[in-house]
């Protein structure tokens, strides 16, 4: 396949992240045909010019590169299954979820079995940058696949950090979980020094101003301090999806025998945020894990 020969993107998957995916390869000139398990999440895709299909087949069939944009692994693999009949050999599956390590394998399996060229490409970034086409992708696969995939990465991303030719070894996977802890940690960190901040009587936007500017400083923590102290928690990663990544972290942790024990606790508390209802609000709402809930 020649790079000018990418011309239409299967999308499985249009929640927060697909859809701003699908947007950003539309603005490309690249063609999307756009499906997802809710339909109607999906529809307001054909405005900007996709094709939404009702079934996974219709969507892959006869696509240069098939994108998956979806929970986790269990519903990757049952996203490609409602896809099977539509798969063709040698399309390229581009696996943007972020699904861990342990389904990996079975993932590559399938691609195996259908004569699909799997890329492992989790992304940083989160909703502005995926509408912007301004993510950060992280991917593992076959040399073969770069040229043709490189209107898509473009399209999608600032910028692609090439890992390895292996899917299958879960490179890109683990830098992603990596990057992830310290997404994680940064967001559980400003949490509580609004909790502390509150409690002592301090004003939660000192905090920020206090360390703008100096080595402490990080535009993201500046952000989500600003979220949580307003208590705006309209969601750009959900509390459901960081969870999910908080287990992933500490699971890997495990097998690779390294004691994680913020990242267990980081965990706990989102496991808690989503079990008080909080699941669909943004990660930031691990402020309100465990909390009466007029702090909302
Ligand atoms: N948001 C971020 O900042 C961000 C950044 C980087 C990576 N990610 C990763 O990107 C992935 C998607 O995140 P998101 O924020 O876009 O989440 P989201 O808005 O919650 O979307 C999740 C998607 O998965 C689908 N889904 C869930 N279970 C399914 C199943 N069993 N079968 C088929 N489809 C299923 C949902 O379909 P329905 O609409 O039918 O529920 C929806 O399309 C996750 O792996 C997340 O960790 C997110």
């Amino acid at each position: 396949m020649n790079a000018d020969k990418t011309r239409a993107v299967a999308v499985l998957g249009t929640g927060i992240m697909g859809a701003g995916m699908a947007r950003s390869l539309l603005r490309a000139g690249i063609e999307v045909r756009a499906w997802n398990r809710t339909a109607a999440r999906a529809e307001p895709l054909a405005a900007s010019g996709a094709r939404v299909e009702a079934d996974a087949a219709d969507a892959v069939r006869g696509a240069d590169v098939v994108l998956t944009m979806l929970s986790d692994g269990r519903a990757v693999a049952a996203a490609m299954q409602a896809a099977t009949p539509g798969l063709s050999e040698g399309q390229i599956w581009l696996q943007t979820s972020t699904v861990g390590l342990e389904p990996l394998p079975g993932l590559a399996e399938f691609a195996a079995r259908h004569g699909l060229l799997l890329v492992d490409a989790p992304v940083s970034g989160t909703r502005q940058p995926a509408e912007n086409g301004q993510l950060m992708v992280l991917a593992a696969g076959p040399q073969q696949v770069r040229e043709p995939l490189a209107p898509v990465l473009d399209a999608i991303g600032a910028k692609t950090l090439w890992l390895g030719e292996d899917a299958a070894s879960g490179t890109a996977t683990r830098l992603k979980l990596v990057v992830n802890s310290w997404v994680l940690a940064t967001t559980t960190a400003a949490a509580e020094a609004v909790a502390l901040s509150e409690a002592l009587g301090i004003d939660p936007m000192l905090f920020p101003r206090t360390i703008a500017g100096a080595v402490t400083d990080s535009p993201f923590l500046q952000m989500k301090v600003k979220a949580i102290a307003e208590r705006n928690f309209e969601p750009n990663f959900s509390a459901e999806m960081a969870a999910k990544d908080a287990r992933l972290i500490t699971l890997a942790g495990e097998d690779a025998g390294v004691p994680l024990p913020m990242a267990a606790a980081i965990a706990e508390r989102l496991a808690r945020a989503v079990a008080d209802g909080h699941g669909d609000k943004d990660m930031a709402a691990t402020y309100l894990a465990g909390r009466p809930s007029d702090a909302a």
